[in-house]
């Protein structure tokens, strides 16, 4: 990479704040689901701003969205540099949108500088990171490292009812400036900047991560039918409630799985009844089980209890089940050249790092399956995210922009 080019801080803070009022909650977050309008808006936006550069703008079938800045040899593959623009619908201004606009900075700043690459540099804003509208989550970084739509993807629904089908028509139309790609194509290697989402680096006053993996996912929905009733009326004997059925085995889960292995992770996120009446006993019960660790053998282990304590309350209740496998995301390491290539960069810039292994799912993993891939963490406040309270500090936010810089010019060294 020739001619020096530099972060501009300023420019990367003022951005992060526009996108931030895209899908802006009352709280200081954002609401800006996957493929919603919201998430078009602040694509349109990335998209202009790319245009305006004079950047190449292209998206691929399923929506994610790509800005190239040429390199010498135009027919070598793409280095990726890049994240996501989608929330969490009580979401924070960083998760995603920091990764992405750093990355966008990156382009400008090599531009700024009049830098060549012999690779072209391209940013991507992979479609529908969080997964919380349409399972499962990383569709897009999924569907990239496949090379083709998801499995069943014509019947997947939002949690709103809208058909992914419809929302992506939607979303693609939106930007007709844009040009068209396949599905998949060769890369040069990704990098990932994010904010950590938990409190290892802030307690450890350490500015960087370096992430050497990320653990392995697998989310389940679950579905307990029994017999909606009279609350008032109706004696135990009698009843085929699924909440009994749910809170027995939920129990026993709480009480094991987290307790006893460090390791685990066991969220309900998502709880619904029907009919939801005060004094109706429910017809049925949903929930989505979310369920991590860094083993797949354990990831098995776990999965199965689960299906066993649900498989045995269920009819001890009256109450039949429908188990749903909705994400199931193996544990990834990274490359360790792209691993190393992120620490030189962080020891160059004399930044305090340490390697670690990402609790939270990323497109890095999946883009790790077919390129060699590694990511950079920034600490964050108290260890929060999926919440509208998230917060980086600016000069952290600047530090992993000015490292993913580091780092790309370094890995395109190697
Ligand atoms: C991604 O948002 C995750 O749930 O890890
Ligand atoms: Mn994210
Ligand atoms: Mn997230
Ligand atoms: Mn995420």
């Amino acid at each position: 990479m020739s001619g020096r080019a530099r972060i501009n801080g300023e420019r990367l803070l003022k951005r992060l704040d526009d996108f931030a009022s895209i899908g802006a909650t009352a709280a200081g977050g954002v609401n800006r689901q996957a493929l919603t309008p919201c998430d078009r808006d602040a694509r349109a936006l990335l998209a202009r701003l790319a245009m305006e550069r004079g950047f190449g703008v292209f998206q691929d079938p399923l929506a994610n969205l790509f800005i190239r800045r040429e390199g010498r040899d135009g027919h070598a593959p793409p280095f990726l540099i890049g994240s996501h623009l989608d929330s969490q619908p009580t979401g924070g201004r960083f998760d995603g949108a920091l990764g992405t606009l750093a990355a966008f900075e990156v382009l400008e700043a090599l531009e700024d500088a009049g830098a060549e690459t012999d690779a072209p540099i391209e940013v991507v804003a992979w479609t529908n990171e969080e997964g919380c509208r349409f399972a499962p989550g990383a569709m897009g970084s999924m569907a990239f490292s496949l090379g083709r739509m998801p499995d069943g993807w014509q019947e997947i629904k939002g949690t709103d009812g809208v058909l992914l089908s419809d929302a992506l028509n939607a979303t693609l139309e939106a930007l007709p400036a844009a040009r068209s790609r396949p599905l998949g194509f060769p890369v040069l290697g990704y990098l990932e900047l994010h904010i950590e989402q938990g409190p290892s680096l802030e307690k450890e006053n350490l500015a960087i991560g370096v992430v050497t993996g990320i653990q392995g996912t697998r989310w389940l929905e679950i579905t307990v039918t029994g017999q909606a009733a009279h609350a008032g009326t109706t004696e135990f004997a009698f009843r085929r409630d699924p909440m009994v059925a749910v809170s027995r085995a939920l129990n026993a889960l709480y009480d094991t799985i987290m307790p006893d292995d460090p390791n685990a992770r066991f969220t309900v996120g998502r709880l619904m009844v029907h009919p939801g009446s005060v004094n109706s006993i429910p017809g049925s019960v949903f929930l989505s089980i979310d369920i991590r660790h860094p083993d797949s053998a354990r990831l098995d282990e776990i999965e199965a209890r689960v299906r066993t304590l649900f498989t045995d309350a269920a009819p001890s209740t009256g109450c039949t089940l429908d188990i749903r496998k909705t994400f199931d995301m193996s544990p990834a390491t990274f490359s360790s050249i792209c691993i190393d290539g992120v620490a030189t960069a962080a020891q160059q810039l004399r930044l305090p790092f340490k390697q670690m292994v990402s609790g939270a799912f990323h497109d890095a993993l999946y883009v790790s399956r077919v390129a060699p891939a590694a990511m950079i963490f920034v600490s964050c406040r108290d260890g929060l995210s999926h919440n509208e309270a998230e917060h980086v500090e600016p000069e952290h936010a600047v530090a992993g922009a000015r490292v993913l810089l580091e780092s790309t010019r370094v890995n395109l060294a190697n």
